[in-house]
């Protein structure tokens, strides 16, 4: 049995001004490289975020890649600390987005702008890795998860095996300036969970090529 929360220390939480220049710099190629590779497990997020309701807020919504994927009758705010993949979301939600998008803005995950409990679902794909504070951008998700509601992540996580974490964990510091993280631990995730008051579940569902990704529902309790 492989233990994930092993002796590998994880890299240190990235430092924001990385991430603005990485994301800056990858928003011509982003949805070139990371469209179709990831595109099936965005919509798994997609139709699952669908069964909380319509009010859906995206954190770290890029170029929007997954604007496509919401149904007619959803309405979807999105919001990215970066201008130049907001810019890049704003005419994809004019070409193909179906579903009504209520926003997108440049906003920082780690302050939400929102009032408590104002969305069904809060979806935050490929996003928790790369922030300054994930913990402080869970408690914000959470607050404006309505009672009832979900919060869903879908990322990559540190290997439970050790061989492959070792690996991750050699690389990361490589991959830091170019906005990647391959060795955040799952176990932020949940000891976050344990600390809080009104999970009803949490669930961990492997997607993407050999379930390198997992899809993450934080159910919340109706109130
Ligand atoms: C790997 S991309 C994922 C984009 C999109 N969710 C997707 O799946 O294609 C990470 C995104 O998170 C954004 N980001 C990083 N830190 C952020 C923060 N503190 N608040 C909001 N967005 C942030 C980046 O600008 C970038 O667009």
């Amino acid at each position: 049995m492989f233990d994930s929360r092993s002796s590998f220390a994880a890299s240190p939480d990235p430092d924001r001004g990385i991430m603005q220049r990485a994301y800056r710099a990858w928003a011509p190629a982003y949805d070139l490289i990371c469209g179709g590779l990831f595109a099936s497990s965005r919509r798994r997020v997609v139709a699952l975020a669908s069964t909380a309701g319509r009010r859906v807020l995206e954190i770290g919504v890029g170029t929007g890649l997954s604007l496509g994927d919401y149904e007619a009758d959803m309405e979807v705010t999105g919001i990215d600390a970066s201008e130049a993949m907001i810019a890049r979301a704003h005419r994809r939600a004019q070409l193909i987005a179906s579903a009504e998008i209520r926003s997108l803005s440049v906003m920082d995950a780690e302050n939400l702008s929102f009032p408590d409990g104002r969305f069904d679902a809060v979806v935050a794909q490929f996003l928790i890795t790369l922030v300054e504070k994930p913990e402080r951008v869970l408690d914000e998700a959470w607050r404006v998860v309505r009672p009832g509601g979900a919060l869903f992540l879908l990322n990559h996580f540190r290997s439970k095996n050790p061989h492959v974490a070792g690996f991750e964990t050699r690389i990361a510091p490589l991959l830091h300036h170019v906005g990647l993280r391959p060795d955040f631990p799952f176990d932020r995730i949940e000891d976050w969970a344990a600390d809080q008051t009104g999970i009803t579940s949490i669930s961990r569902i492997p997607s993407g090529p050999m379930g390198c990704f997992s899809i993450v529902r934080i159910g919340k309790a109706a109130g």
